[in-house]
């Protein structure tokens, strides 16, 4: 707790670590609360000290950068899942308050504990395996067959980190190329992939948000549908299981489930503790958006309605393409279509890089989800 703050009888420092985009757009929420954002990062280029945050210079594989955040707010949380586990242990025996715990953050940080401990809960997943060999690649395409789904454990992010091999020799090739172990899944016949984001204080209170639909394009999302075009029964046991999870691992701050939706009826795919692409479309899509609702559950303050403000949101991203030009060179070409919330990161263009998103809120889901895209189609450039 730093000084200030206990004088005050309230903490109101929140240190995050990372300052991408996730960052960015809490540091926006935080201006109009009048909270302190504090940011670990690695330069003052990065998208949320750009955004006005407060700069803590460092890295999050460093022991010593973390503990100089920490000492200067009264909560730590994530803008990503990149921290060494073990730091968050250390951190925490040091009394730092962590939002969420590392033993709630690990399970978006390593998807082999993950889905051992959701297993364990008796959520619905996919059949999986841990594999270091060709031979248990075999075994798990003996009752499964190829082509597999193998994922590195940690680290993977936006498709990065999935592979798919064909066969055998694929899978050989893999071994070689990465190291293991991977987390082994069938390649499942997905009828849609939707996500449900609950929020939940230290004290056990939580709220939870419509379900989504999220649209992957190359393992990557792309859209985010606002209500998810699904029966009411398959959205309500989407929200309540995300609810059950978050008590059961004991989540602080924003959760992101992503389910996949099988002929099985609904699989755990993986979970995000902190701010989610597929709550993006909360910033006008929801009565409280997903950052500011984080902040609320981080600090202990009363959370927010989570109702939508519209029938139909559609957020769809905006994503880098092979030339120098970012979408910053095409603002007027987005802004050009009516009712497009435009975000822009203030990140460097790369192939395929999320470098924004578009919201539209609008009362027919076809008609805003056209809207949306082609705002998102101008910024890319008309190229996709
Ligand atoms: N077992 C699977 N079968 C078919 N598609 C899959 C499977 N696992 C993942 N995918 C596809 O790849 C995407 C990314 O996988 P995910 O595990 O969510 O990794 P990431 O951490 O990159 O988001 C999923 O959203 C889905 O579209
Ligand atoms: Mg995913």
């Amino acid at each position: 707790m730093s000084a200030d703050a206990t004088e005050a009888g309230r903490g109101r420092r929140v240190g995050m670590v990372g300052g991408g985009q996730l960052a960015r757009m809490t540091q926006q929420a935080a201006i109009g609360l009048g909270i302190e954002l504090v940011v670990l990062a690695g330069s003052r280029e990065e998208p949320a000290i750009d955004a006005g945050a407060a700069f803590e210079p460092g890295s999050p594989t460093v022991l010593d950068d973390l503990r100089r955040l920490a000492a200067r707010c009264d909560v730590v949380t994530f803008d990503h899942e990149q921290v060494e586990p073990d730091y968050l242990v250390a951190l925490e025996s040091e009394g730092v308050q962590l939002a969420p715990p590392a033993a709630a953050k690990l399970h978006a940080q390593d998807k082999l504990h993950a889905r051992r401990a959701l297993a364990g809960h008796g959520f619905p997943l996919p059949d999986f395996a841990e594999a270091s060999s060709i031979e248990e690649f075999d075994r798990f395409a003996a009752v499964h067959g190829w082509p597999l789904v193998a994922k590195a454990p940690r680290g993977g992010y936006d498709g990065r980190g999935v592979w798919m091999p064909a066969d055998r020799e694929a899978a050989g090739r893999l071994l070689a190329e990465t190291p293991g172990p991977f987390l082994l899944e069938p390649m499942l016949e997905i009828e849609l992939e939707v996500a449900a984001m609950v929020a939940r204080s230290a004290n056990g209170e939580y709220v939870s948000y419509p379900v989504v639909e999220t649209v992957q394009r190359g393992a990557m999302c792309r859209e985010v549908i606002a209500p998810a075009p699904v029966s009411s029964g398959l959205a309500d046991s989407a929200r309540a299981m995300a609810v059950e999870i978050a008590e059961a691992i004991g989540g602080v701050g924003m959760m992101a489930v992503e389910f996949f939706v099988t002929a099985r009826g609904l699989l755990v795919n993986e979970l995000a503790l902190r701010p989610h692409n597929s709550g993006h479309y909360s910033i006008e899509g929801c009565v409280t958006s997903q950052f500011e609702q984080h902040l609320r559950a981080v600090l202990g303050l009363p959370l927010g309605d989570t109702s939508l403000t519209a029938p139909s949101v559609v957020t769809v991203n905006v994503v880098g393409g092979e030339g120098p030009e970012g979408p910053d060179a095409r603002l007027a070409d987005g802004l050009a279509v009516p009712g497009a919330h435009i975000h822009l990161y203030g990140k460097q263009s790369r192939p395929g890089r999320k470098l924004g998103h578009v919201t539209v809120c609008g009362q027919d889901a076809e008609a805003t989800a056209n809207a949306a895209r082609a705002a998102a189609s101008a910024l890319e450039g008309g190229s996709k």
